[in-house]
């Protein structure tokens, strides 16, 4: 069995902001702490709608590492990576083209949505059909078991799946398969043998996936086995293939439940945002101009907070009894919106400072971002290498 592994990516948009945050990365930041993490830069993804203008993809790529690290991103837990200093992603991608349908990436619900959301650009090129070609290599390669993604990227997950799958069928059909499997039966002991096969069985003519379940359970904890025999047997259980790749799977973050300065989702491109790392008085300004309840016109107008975005804000960031004031306030016309906002001011002043800090040394002294990324790069270099040499050797390309 393969480790748990969790890897994600981001396009280097830029600066991050607060919806990024609370969207993605306290999900990472709790993920670190639980199981070996991968996050890269996905700067090739940034060029297949970008291509036309590649300026700004390096400055944004430190930008937003250094985002990453100040919110809380630990590369001595976590390693940090680009995409392209990893260039094993796309010799994955082009093996991987050769037999992806091409009616798999045109159904893929991303690809006619975006094409039309970026009107203005010309996406019909090979590079933006195979978006969530790049996306499935940029997970395979290390064999992750888990994607943390929003719910956006579901169907991307789903078809690195059937990739993944596909890729076995095709290539992990070594010879004398049936005979090395029926081996490596013999290899579990008496008693487990007899479980395998009959877990095998109960899936294979039943189709009880609880018998699948069980089964992989008890190849995981079998300590007989080398890994070639274990993946032999996990693939031997559920048709008659060796496991060259993993079937990783989503693992859902919630879409941030930070709205933005207008109450819509929070986007840069709304120009309702508030970055990771703005500014004090900038953070003051954005907020104390916020819109409120329009039906609070002069100060003695009573409000609803359900109606004003300042009390989502105000959702995520008090405790009850701020809460309550602010609702028995806005009600009775007890408070003005300028002292209502006051508390989410301080809240989101409170967040930012330790992000503030831990980003000042490193814009201080960029070599220490440089440093990281380049043992991130290292590190997850020898793991995609390691498959690859695998993938190279199944596929018949060896050449030793
Ligand atoms: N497509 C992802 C996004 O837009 C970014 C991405 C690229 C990614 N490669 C990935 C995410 C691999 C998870 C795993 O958010
Ligand atoms: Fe919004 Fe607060 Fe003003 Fe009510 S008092 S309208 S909740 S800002």
């Amino acid at each position: 069995m393969y480790p748990d592994r969790v890897v994600s990516g981001m396009r280097p948009t830029g600066a991050l902001h607060l919806g990024h945050y609370h969207g993605a990365l306290k999900n990472w930041i709790k993920l670190q702490s639980e199981l070996p993490c991968l996050f890269f830069v996905a700067d090739w993804h940034a060029l297949t709608t970008h291509y036309d203008d590649p300026g700004s993809i390096e400055a944004n790529t430190w930008d937003m590492v250094i985002d990453w690290l100040a919110a809380g991103v630990d590369p001595s837990q976590a390693t940090l990576f680009i995409q392209s200093k990893v260039p094993e992603h796309a010799e994955l991608h082009l093996l991987l083209s050769m037999s992806t349908p091409l009616g798999w990436l045109e159904r893929v619900p991303t690809y006619k949505d975006q094409q039309e959301k970026l009107a203005d650009r010309d996406l019909a090129t090979y590079g933006f059909l195979g978006y969530p070609l790049l996306q499935a290599a940029d997970v395979l390669i290390y064999r992750a078991s888990m994607v943390p993604v929003g719910d956006d990227q579901v169907p991307h997950v789903e078809m690195m799946r059937e990739i993944a799958r596909r890729f076995n069928h095709l290539y992990g059909r070594e010879k004398g398969f049936e005979e090395k499997a029926h081996d490596a039966v013999k290899k579990l002991g008496g008693k487990n043998a007899k479980i395998y096969n009959e877990l095998r069985t109960q899936f294979q003519e039943q189709g009880k996936a609880e018998a699948l379940v069980q089964a992989k359970a008890m190849l995981d904890s079998a300590q007989s086995l080398s890994t070639a025999d274990r993946e032999r047997l996990f693939g031997y259980l559920e048709g008659g293939r060796k496991r060259i790749l993993v079937e990783p799977r989503a693992l859902l973050t919630e879409a941030s439940r930070l709205p933005g300065l207008d109450g819509q989702k929070m986007s840069k491109s709304y120009g309702n945002a508030i970055a990771l790392r703005e500014d004090k008085e900038s953070v003051i300004k954005k907020v104390r101009t916020m819109p409120t309840d329009p039906a609070r016109v002069r100060r003695t107008d009573p409000g609803d907070p359900e109606k004003c975005p300042v009390w989502e804000l105000h959702k995520i960031y008090s405790d009850e009894s701020t809460k309550s004031w602010v609702v028995k306030g806005c009600k009775s016309a007890g408070i003005g919106c300028l002292e209502c906002k006051q508390p989410v001011i301080d809240a989101i002043l409170k967040e930012q400072e330790p992000m503030r800090e831990r980003a000042q040394q490193y814009l201080d002294d960029p070599s220490l971002v440089r440093a990281i990324v380049a043992d991130g790069c290292d590190k997850a270099r020898k793991l995609a290498q390691e498959t690859m040499r695998d993938v190279r050797s199944e596929m018949g390309l060896s050449y030793s």
